[in-house]
């Protein structure tokens, strides 16, 4: 992917962002992904009195996608208001996995002030239980 494509799925994160709704962290996530379509998703966390109930900006965004028809996802993009860019979540790795098989997707971690980093979910989740792992 090339760095216009990052910035569009930065901006459409960034925008997902605004919608979080972290009464209880005050911690607002925004997720963007880009389908094998080519088509973007947006989510942001959306927590809950109940606190465990609280569901990730990324899980949202992909469920956004699947429940949209997408069974493939190449490239996500994150976006926080932390002093460095901020990495997903364990359970959200493992979910994004699901629709990237070997961990093939680009990982876009941005901040609100400008920060940037790319890496791949194969890095940030190794030696994954995947669903080749579980073929019996
Ligand atoms: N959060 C996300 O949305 N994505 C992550 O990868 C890490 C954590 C949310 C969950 C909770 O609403 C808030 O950030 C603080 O943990």
């Amino acid at each position: 992917m090339n760095e216009s494509a990052y910035d569009t799925l930065v901006a459409a994160a960034t925008a997902a962002r605004e919608r979080a709704y972290v009464p209880y962290s005050g911690f607002a996530v925004g997720a963007a992904l880009l389908g094998e379509s080519g088509r973007v998703y947006r989510g942001c966390n959306v927590e809950n009195v109940s606190y465990g109930l609280s569901s990730c900006a990324e899980r949202n965004a992909i469920f956004a996608a699947v429940g949209d028809g997408e069974r493939r996802v190449t490239a996500v993009a994150v976006v926080t208001d932390a002093p460095t860019p901020t990495p997903p979540c364990g359970a959200c790795r493992q979910v994004l996995l699901e629709f990237a098989p070997d961990g093939n997707m680009d990982v876009v971690l941005a901040t609100t002030a400008g920060a940037r980093r790319v890496t791949r979910l194969s890095t940030l989740l190794p030696e994954s239980f995947n669903s080749f792992t579980a073929d019996r």
